[in-house]
């Protein structure tokens, strides 16, 4: 059997970096291709510039490299798609219209599309917020990705597409910047705290939000992908929980290694958003379906951002 080929569509990105990394290891380097609509000064090969709203150029990428799965990260993300929801709901929805109709039509066998807790909205139950519960988003982003979310069930349902996909909670790692998103500041107060001994916050103290670190992110979303597609049972998005914790927490864990670091607040839009999310996750289902595991608590993430970022 052809070993499978693998497309990222958006991955310079922050969860991009990380996954090309990861994938390369498994699957070898010559069988990952990277693409994105921006080139890097020491991007890695082999590598396709490629905007995913150009349907013509990704068949022709995925033709000319014999490409078997995708996994599409670009996206607008929550603050960024607040600014701009037009363009947030035209590149959210249509890149992954493009990929399920090319896996319709049988040209790839497999899809990685992340989801995000942003699915739930403020009249969702905010702890340990269930699988299946109340969702009526009111962000453009959270409006795409649960609507993403139904039209990958449907093609599963209906065509037989194997789409896979993770409601993200806020993703922290010191290899790559985060992209616009709401839980930002749980990667930035890391950053400031070793350069600056102080931050101040775009949420308040309290703001309480379900958070994980990188590499458990990597590792679920490759676990995912390699499960076998009759554990998969659910075919919009899994829950999955890492670490809840607020500002004032994180800040509390810095403070172990920089007792001098001082955070202060000044909420802006993005508070009303974060209003809007879960504080935590309930991640049974992921757990017992394909035996979705955490490693990092708080303090264990502390300690690795701090040491590498440093
Ligand atoms: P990011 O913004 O860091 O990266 C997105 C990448 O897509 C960028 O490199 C960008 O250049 C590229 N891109 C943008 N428009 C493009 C286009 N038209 N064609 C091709 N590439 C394009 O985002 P991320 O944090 O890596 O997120 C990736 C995915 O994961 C998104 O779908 C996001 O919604 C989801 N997600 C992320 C988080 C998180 O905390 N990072 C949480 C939940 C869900
Ligand atoms: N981290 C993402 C955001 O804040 C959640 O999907 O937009």
């Amino acid at each position: 059997m052809a070993a499978d080929k693998v497309l990222i569509i958006g991955s310079n990105g922050q969860i991009g970096l990380e996954l090309a990394e990861n994938l390369r290891k498994v699957y070898g380097e010559n069988n990952v291709v990277c693409s994105d609509v921006r080139m890097l000064e020491n991007q890695i090969a082999p590598f396709e510039l490629l905007d995913i709203l150009d349907v013509q150029r990704l068949h022709e990428i995925v033709k000319k490299h014999q490409i078997t799965q995708v996994y599409l990260l670009a996206a607008l993300l929550s603050a960024t798609a607040e600014k701009n929801p037009k363009f947030a709901w035209e590149l959210n929805m249509n890149g992954l219209f493009h990929v399920l109709d090319m896996a319709k039509e049988g040209i790839i066998k497999k899809i990685y599309w992340p989801s995000s807790i942003a699915v739930f909205g403020p009249t969702t139950p905010r702890v340990h917020t269930p699988q299946y519960t109340i969702m009526e988003p009111n962000t453009i982003y959270g409006i795409s990705k649960q609507a993403g979310e139904r039209y990958s069930e449907y093609y599963h349902q209906k065509y037989g597409v194997d789409v896979r996909s993770i409601r993200y909670p806020g993703l922290i790692g010191w290899k790559s910047a985060p992209g616009g998103g709401t839980t930002d500041y749980a990667v930035h107060i890391y950053h400031e705290a070793l350069k600056h001994q102080k931050y101040e916050c775009f949420l308040s103290a309290e703001t309480t939000l379900p958070m994980m670190y990188m590499e458990d992110a990597i590792r679920a979303t490759i676990d995912l992908m390699e499960a076998p597609a009759e554990k998969v049972k659910i075919r919009s998005a899994y829950n999955v929980a890492g670490i809840s914790f607020n500002p004032e927490e994180i800040a509390a864990s810095i403070r172990k290694h920089i007792p001098n670091f001082s955070i202060s607040y000044q909420p802006d839009f993005r508070q009303a958003i974060a209003d809007s999310w879960p504080q935590s996750i309930d991640d049974t289902r992921a757990r017992e379906d394909w035996g979705w595991q955490p490693k990092y608590d708080l303090d264990k993430m502390t300690a690795v951002m701090l040491e590498n970022i440093k």
